[in-house]
């Protein structure tokens, strides 16, 4: 496979998403580009400096503050921000909480795609999200949507959350997911919704190979189309 493409993956919260793009980036020997860990990143530096999530000219002064480093090492991908380890914070319960109303803000959004259209501008790229499709990769040779039962992408997240010593609770767990799905979906700017071009994924007991398996001969049909 030597033509380097771009493949957008999105979907909703706890679809496998950055696992399978994580899998996909290594085989390819792509960059991989965790978006969500973005706005996840914001989000941890809101709560930092007391900065409302609704405060969007607060957020946006964050932001132009914020230098983001995405860190590849054997044991994942770390997240600097100016400086600081924020890899295990930005995904405790209040980041994961707050990230649907401070990803909802224009402003904020438009900064974040401009800096995705420039990691992606070289291509041989995996990139995750809500909108790669739609708005930040509109052009992507390959666009896959992974969708999954909520009570599958609920239990997902109980097992992620009780390996990396995150108390958890399952109802609760599925609570969150519902409405963050609900934030995603019906907010103004850029909305979680398939592209007309995407390839929709239902990874509903499926395994983590089976979804590699399949996005990987959609990518190798491109490749050599
Ligand atoms: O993929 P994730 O759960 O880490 O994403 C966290 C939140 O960030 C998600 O609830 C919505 C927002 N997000 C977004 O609005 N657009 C993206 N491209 C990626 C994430």
């Amino acid at each position: 496979m030597n033509k380097k493409i771009s493949i957008a993956i999105d979907g909703p919260a706890s679809a496998g998403k950055s696992t399978v793009a994580k899998i996909l980036a290594k085989n390819l020997n792509y960059i991989y580009c965790d978006t969500g860990a973005m706005y996840r990143s914001l989000t941890y530096l809101a709560l930092k400096n007391h900065c409302s999530f609704e405060d969007e000219a607060g957020l946006l002064i964050l932001l132009n503050k914020m230098h983001l480093e995405f860190v590849p090492t054997l044991s994942g991908q770390l997240v600097y921000a100016n400086g600081e380890n924020i890899s295990l914070a930005i995904r405790q319960p209040d980041v994961t909480k707050g990230v649907s109303a401070v990803s909802a803000h224009r402003l904020i959004r438009e900064k974040f795609v401009i800096r995705q259209q420039e990691i992606a501008k070289s291509g041989g790229i995996v990139m995750d999200g809500r909108d790669i499709g739609t708005k930040v990769l509109p052009n992507a040779e390959v666009k896959i949507f992974l969708v999954a039962s909520v009570e599958e992408r609920a239990q997902r997240r109980y097992r992620e959350n009780l390996a990396q010593g995150i108390a958890a609770d399952f109802e609760t767990l599925k609570q969150e997911i519902e409405k963050r799905d609900f934030m995603d979906s019906t907010r103004k700017e850029s909305p979680l919704t398939q592209a007309a071009d995407a390839v929709m994924l239902d990874t509903t007991g499926m395994t983590i190979e089976d979804v590699v398996k399949k996005i990987t001969k959609i990518v190798q049909e491109k490749v050599k189309s």
